[in-house]
């Protein structure tokens, strides 16, 4: 079982990482622990305690996950919850840590498996336990058949985020067909007033912010597309009522390390017991074990804060920093990009391009990056795809010219490639018609007039890693950015065995992700972005292997304000690519001055899309302003404590953020008006996460502040008193740094 060591060893770095910048939440000693006397498991870890012991039934069952518990308190033996009605199975009432369907089971199970006499009870009980350096493996058994499931926490030190994954085996003497297959199930505290935050959208809409009260019955967020998707995040965050803000109240929150089709369900069971369930996605899922295999779930991270939904979202950005992105906690800033998408779509030539790095380098580009169509026959987005051979037209001495040049300039040089993909009219396809995802001798779904290559298959997964090998062995690349512009449809795979092709859906991950790593191994001074189509493919387990990702293809300006304050609830601003792009925006047909859509770019990890051969030179002048401050502020806004001062939310006129370094040293304040009504000034904005009795000093990057500001206070000062910005008019920004000696 190769294949799945990849992610073994992934959890074996989130085990090993130590002393990253990002500890700021409590730099505690991890604990786990078990009470032999009643049974009981604990893990502590940051302000987090995550209890569960084993039942007189021989259960795994949820005790509890919240606040930090003192060393001494101590928990008695974990009781089942007796069946209050015929209807209810007390297996059904008992909230388990990871339940088998069978004996009566009626809420989401963890896990179902049909055997192959037709028997599908599956009843799990604790066989025994192995606490590791920061966490414990706990072995399930089924009462009589020999199905082992070995579940995997962990528990982070700083950010208390408990990691949970289970390894299904299969040690009978025959096959038997897994159909369900979570990572975890987490209870909350029995109660009826949680409200669930989530994120949907789609193509050029992501991040888009939902609320809704849990009530008795199922609440479902999923991919089935094969891929993280647009539609929905694998990210959630329970609010403990109505009244839990963004500065306080108990909050529960999540986030899948899965890249394929996805799901949790967040259940209020006929007791009002809260269960919150994932892992593989189960719609179309079959996964066929033979004797003496495994199969291994996804990592499902979730994380307990009373500070509110902001202090649930800078664990997570912290988390993600210190313990998911690559860099073994600490990720590099990222680098002032130009990307040529907007400026020439597949128009790119040696020449063209040659312009525009030119023209990047003068404003302190730091990165160019050419995007489609430098390969095979692309001209538009009807062929090309899979021949990636330089195009002679466009590139008639091949790329070193051009690669030569951006260096010259001073800059990186970064390449788009979609490797996954395939346009029928292409050399590949012509000569592989069985590599894409079908069913034999049924019509295959073009999406963008491409289809989905089987990564599942060794010869796909080495064709992809090969030309990947070779582009970045005979090329000076520094930066890929990898794309995925369609969801999977008809996924069989005519070369399996009917009964083993729905493995595609973990294979296909599988392939992908052992393809990053190997690339990252041989060359690793190259850095990744992942982008599908916008915002289509992130998620904690690509982001073992990416830099940064792409956040939407839709680039207006206000729009990406909406969005980004909907990526930040779940992911860094550090990873979060934001470019300034021409106007009027495609997007909605808005234009907004440069300066706003520096100031909006400014909040994430800055980029150039512009059409720079259409620029005035005050346009060039502005952009070096602003690059230049962006410089100053970046690592702050990368790898800083994110505060939404206030938000973007029900077409609220106004909104702003705050980014906060980690050291307290500097803060950067980004103000926006989106329209300003009845003469109303701009509110008080109260500054937040600054270090009471530092003296701070004001300076504007972009706009104005009232004139009785000082130029100088305390934290508490800028805390409390506050700062008035001065706007007035339609899409205005400002922003401002606060800085100690
Ligand atoms: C979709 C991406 O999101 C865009 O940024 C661009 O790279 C195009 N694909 C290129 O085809």
């Amino acid at each position: 079982m190769q294949k799945f060591s990849l992610r073994l060893l992934s959890r074996a770095l989130f085990v090993s990482v130590l002393a990253s910048p990002f500890a700021a939440v409590a730099a505690d000693k991890t604990a786990a622990s078990f009470d032999a006397e009643h049974k009981v498991f604990r893990l502590d870890g940051g302000h987090v305690s995550y209890v569960f012991g084993v039942n007189e039934r021989g259960e795994l069952q949820s005790v509890y996950w919240g606040g930090r518990l003192q060393a001494g308190d101590r928990f008695p033996m974990t009781h089942s919850v007796k069946g209050h009605t015929t209807f209810e199975a007390t297996t059904s009432e008992t909230p388990q840590e990871y339940g088998g369907w069978g004996a009566g089971l009626q809420f989401e199970p963890a896990l179902k498996i049909t055997f192959p006499d037709g028997n599908r009870d599956l009843v799990l009980h604790y066989q025994s336990h192995k606490l590791t350096d920061n966490g414990v493996d706990i072995t399930l058994r089924d009462i009589q058949r020999d199905v082992r499931v070995v579940l995997h926490y962990s528990i982070d030190a700083n950010s208390g985020i408990v990691a949970r994954s289970a390894t299904i085996t299969n040690g009978t003497t025959e096959p038997f067909t897994i159909e369900q297959a979570a990572a975890a199930t987490f209870a909350l505290p029995r109660s009826t007033d949680y409200m669930l935050h989530y994120l949907t959208g789609r193509w050029s809409s992501e991040w888009q912010m939902n609320t809704r009260k849990i009530d008795q019955g199922e609440t479902v967020l999923e991919s089935r597309r094969g891929s993280t998707s647009h539609h929905n995040n694998p990210y959630f965050a329970i609010g403990r009522d109505a009244s839990v803000s963004e500065i306080a109240g108990d909050v529960w929150f999540g986030e899948m390390g899965w890249s394929g089709s996805w799901r949790m369900t967040i259940e209020q069971d006929s007791l009002h017991q809260v269960r919150i369930t994932g892992g593989y996605n189960p719609f179309d899922f079959a996964y066929k074990l033979a004797p003496g295999q495994s199969l291994e779930s996804p990592i499902f991270y979730v994380g307990y804060t009373s500070g509110g939904y902001g202090e649930a979202s800078r664990i997570l950005h912290r988390f993600q920093l210190a313990k998911i992105l690559p860099g073994n906690g600490h990720p590099k800033v990222r680098p002032v990009l130009y990307n040529s998408w907007e400026a020439t779509t597949f128009n790119v030539t040696e020449q063209g391009q040659i312009a525009l790095a030119e023209k990047a380098a003068s404003i302190g580009v730091e990165r160019f990056v050419m995007d489609d169509g430098w390969f095979g026959q692309r001209k538009n987005d009807h062929a090309g795809l899979g021949d990636w051979y330089v195009n002679k037209e466009k590139f008639p001495n091949g790329l070193k010219p051009l690669i030569d040049r951006v260096h010259g300039l001073g800059m990186q040089f970064g390449i788009w490639v979609e490797p996954e993909m395939v346009n029928p009219d292409s050399d590949l396809y012509r000569a592989h018609p069985d590599w894409v995802l079908h069913f034999k001798g049924r019509p295959r779904t073009e999406g963008r007039n491409q289809l989905t290559l089987n990564v599942a298959m060794p010869e796909v997964r080495d064709y992809i890693f090969k030309f990947m090998d070779d582009l970045l062995t005979k090329n000076d690349i520094q930066f890929i950015k990898w794309d995925y512009n369609r969801p999977f449809s008809e996924p069989g795979w005519e070369q399996m065995p009917p009964d083993e092709q729905k493995k595609v859906y973990v294979a296909f991950v599988d392939n992908l992700y052992s393809i990053f790593a190997e690339l990252r191994k041989k060359h690793p001074n190259v850095e990744f972005e992942s982008c599908s189509s916008g915002g289509g493919r992130v998620d904690l387990g690509i982001l073992r292997y990416t830099d940064q990702v792409w956040t939407s293809d839709n680039t207006d300006a206000y729009d990406r304000v909406i969005m980004q304050e909907g990526f930040t609830q779940a992911y860094t601003p550090g990873i979060m690519m934001a470019w300034t792009t021409d106007v009027p925006n495609g997007a909605e047909n808005r234009s907004v001055s440069l300066a706003y859509r520096f100031l909006v770019a400014m909040e994430g990890s800055l980029g150039v899309g512009d059409n720079l051969n259409k620029w005035k030179p005050e346009d060039f002048e502005l952009a070096k302003k602003m690059i230049a401050a962006y410089k100053d502020v970046r690592n702050t806004v990368q790898h800083g404590s994110l505060y939404r001062l206030a938000s973007v939310r029900d077409n609220a006129p106004y909104s702003a953020t705050e980014s906060v370094s980690i050291d307290r040293k500097q803060a950067v304040l980004f103000a926006y008006l989106h329209s300003s009504t009845l003469r109303y000034p701009y509110p008080r904005l109260f500054m937040q996460g600054l270090d009471p009795k530092a003296m701070y000093t004001i300076r504007p990057i972009y706009g104005k502040a009232d004139k009785a500001t000082p130029v100088t206070a305390s934290g508490d000062y800028w805390m409390h008193v506050g700062i008035d910005v001065q706007m007035k008019g339609d899409f205005q920004a400002s922003a401002f740094v606060f800085e100690t000696k």
